[in-house]
């Protein structure tokens, strides 16, 4: 079994040029499926909501979801670095609800660290966690709890003022303590410039290279509908093999394919015997 990396071995990696690989998972097979193919890191994010709830954003997702999808995650993947997303309204209103809901991923669900969204205005969130012992991750750019403030879900830092804006929250988060930092959907020049500028290891979903990339399981795997966005490359169609497939169930099962021999299970006793049984209830 490989070792177990952690937020020492993601440092290094930054220091040494490896990139780190990391994948959203929300339940136990797909979290099997990435220690088998190798991934760093697992984020439980509360894409969930979308990828997995069926709403059509992430703010209804709750603590409890998050905790009992983590809980699935670390059941399919034990000695894989685990990153719970903190969902909306788990952080806005408190420091201390910050680290009580932070402290609930750490004990209930086993998760190694926490990710939360913002910059500059989460920056005593973020200092509270990590002054409670627990690794966080920031989350700058593309903030989709916020997207209601940002007009949608809207690259972020394509012009100077906005770029600005983001350094500021970039620092803001490396200053309050986090250990790392993920950017979504900005410039691959402006991601360049944190990943020069920062300490931490500097993370990129839609943000081009960076020390390490995230992608959302449900986009790279083509099971997410809804909308893929201009950053995802799509590696698999799960949703055409498993419609292809229930299609051919269906066929089976009408014309009275399926289940064949093969698939029942047999008689141990001697047929005479059953026929005797069934008989008294006939006769
Ligand atoms: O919830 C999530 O999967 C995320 C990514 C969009 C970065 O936060």
């Amino acid at each position: 079994m490989a070792k177990k990396k952690n937020l020492i071995d993601f440092t290094g990696m930054k220091k040494k040029g490896e990139q780190v690989t990391w994948i959203t998972a929300y339940d136990f097979p797909t979290a099997s499926f990435a220690v088998a193919a190798g991934l760093d890191m697992i984020l439980v994010g509360d894409s969930l909501g979308m990828v997995v709830l069926g709403y059509s954003g992430t703010n209804p997702v709750t603590m409890e979801d998050c905790i009992s999808h983590c809980q699935a995650v670390k059941r399919g993947a034990p000695n894989t670095w685990i990153v719970g997303d903190m969902p909306f309204g788990s952080y806005q209103a408190s420091d201390e609800d910050a680290v009580r809901n932070a402290c609930r991923f750490l004990k209930e669900a086993q998760t190694d660290c926490v990710k939360l969204e913002g910059g500059v205005r989460v920056q005593s969130r973020i200092k509270a966690i990590a002054d409670a012992g627990i690794p966080v991750i920031g989350h700058i750019g593309l903030t989709p709890q916020s997207s209601g403030q940002l007009g949608g879900f809207k690259a972020q830092g394509r012009t100077v003022a906005n770029a600005r804006a983001l350094i500021a929250d970039a620092l803001a988060v490396q200053n309050a303590g986090a250990y790392s930092i993920l950017i979504e959907a900005v410039p691959p020049e402006v991601t360049a410039f944190l990943c020069g500028l920062l300490t931490i290891p500097v993370y990129s979903i839609g943000a081009g290279p960076a020390d390490g990339q995230l992608i959302i399981c449900g986009d790279m795997l083509g099971m997410f509908q809804a909308f893929t966005p201009k950053f995802v490359k799509k590696y698999a169609n799960v949703a055409e093999v498993e419609i292809d497939a229930m299609k051919h169930y269906v066929e089976d099962v009408r014309g009275k394919v399926f289940p064949s021999d093969e698939y029942v299970y047999h008689i141990s006793d001697p047929v005479e015997d059953f026929e005797k049984l069934f008989r008294e209830y006939t006769k």
